[in-house]
């Protein structure tokens, strides 16, 4: 059974100003985890800002013991996140965990969104990621051990009517971590996605107040605290919501091969059932693995007709 433990650690997780993200950082304070409380500020969709939201969390963490320091860097500016990664590394010599938790939402239905707002969110969800990914890189590859975590969402990975650009940035994500798993593991940099559910500004309009006081953050809390621990799983989608934990796994039907002449629509439709059918679907580890698969069978004469 793995074990949850922080050696000497120091996390910097972003939008953590409140929801989500300030439950994070204050869960991993209190496993004397050192933390940068980032968050911008602003509002739901992005608009405004201040540093009042990450202040208040780190006298949080303070009164409770912890330590923590405050950042008003906005994600998608790598100036600033670069300031925010070096004034950590300044006070407390190093970083191992980055919690990528920052967002915003800017929904509408696809013909009325325009391409602003997907810009925004793309901006703020997927590159915001990558920035503060690339800032930490380079440090946790030298020192050969990293602990990331991306935020994603079922919208990412299921759909949700109006939010094809919140939908895009968070499947982006979840393919992010695929590859940057590969370019980590020879470092121990174990790279994860959390999904939650949770009750919080964003989605205190959408339900029921009985079902969203189920919903608490803490709950989803426990799930990343274990994704960012020494002894972290890697390349995992972490489901957690109301004290359910589950798991996301993309994987690939067996399908079929046509052998040459074949390889029409008429028999694609054909053999639509085959190709669809979940008997013997596998999860690959990298995208070479379904060439390898296919061209096999041809190796083997292993045609459908
Ligand atoms: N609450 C849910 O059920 C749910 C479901 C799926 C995914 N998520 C994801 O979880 C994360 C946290 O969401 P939440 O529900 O706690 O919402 P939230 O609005 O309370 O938290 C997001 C925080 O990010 C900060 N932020 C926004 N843009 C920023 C920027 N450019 N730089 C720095 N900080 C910025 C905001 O100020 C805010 O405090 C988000 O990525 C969200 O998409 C939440």
């Amino acid at each position: 059974m793995s074990t949850v433990e922080f050696k000497d650690r120091v996390a910097i997780v972003t939008g953590a100003g409140g929801g989500l993200g300030r439950s994070h950082a204050l869960a991993l304070a209190a496993r004397g985890v050192k933390v940068v409380v980032n968050d911008l500020g602003g509002s739901v969709d992005g608009t405004g800002g201040g540093s009042t939201m990450a202040e208040n969390v780190v006298a949080e963490i303070i009164a409770a013991g912890g330590e923590a320091i405050a950042n008003g860097a906005n994600v998608t500016k790598e100036d600033e996140v670069q300031a925010m990664v070096d004034e950590a590394i300044a006070k407390w010599g190093h970083i191992d965990i980055l919690v990528n938790n920052a967002g915003i939402l800017r929904d509408k239905s696809f013909s009325k969104m325009t391409l602003a707002d997907w810009d925004l969110v793309v901006a703020v969800h997927l590159r915001g990621s990558a920035t503060c990914t690339k800032a930490v890189w380079n440090h946790m590859k030298e020192r050969g051990y990293g602990r990331i975590v991306m935020t994603t969402s079922s919208s990412g990975m299921y759909g949700n009517f109006g939010q094809t650009n919140y939908g895009a940035a968070k499947a982006g994500l979840s393919g992010f971590m695929r590859t940057l798993c590969l370019e980590g593991a020879k470092y121990d940099i174990r790279i994860n996605t959390l999904s939650p559910t949770a009750r919080s500004r964003m989605t205190e309009n959408l339900m029921p107040e009985d079902i969203l006081e189920k919903l608490t953050v803490e709950s989803v809390s426990a799930g990343l605290v274990y994704l960012v621990c020494d002894d972290a799983p890697n390349r995992m989608i972490l489901c957690a919501g109301a004290g359910g934990y589950s798991e996301t796994k993309v994987v690939e039907t067996q399908g079929i091969n046509l052998a040459e002449g074949d390889q029409t629509p008429e028999n694609v439709a054909k053999f639509i059932d085959q190709i669809r059918s979940m008997e013997g679907a596998e999860e690959f580890t990298n995208g070479g693995q379904q060439g390898t698969k296919f061209l096999t069978r041809i190796q083997k004469g292993e045609f459908m007709v």
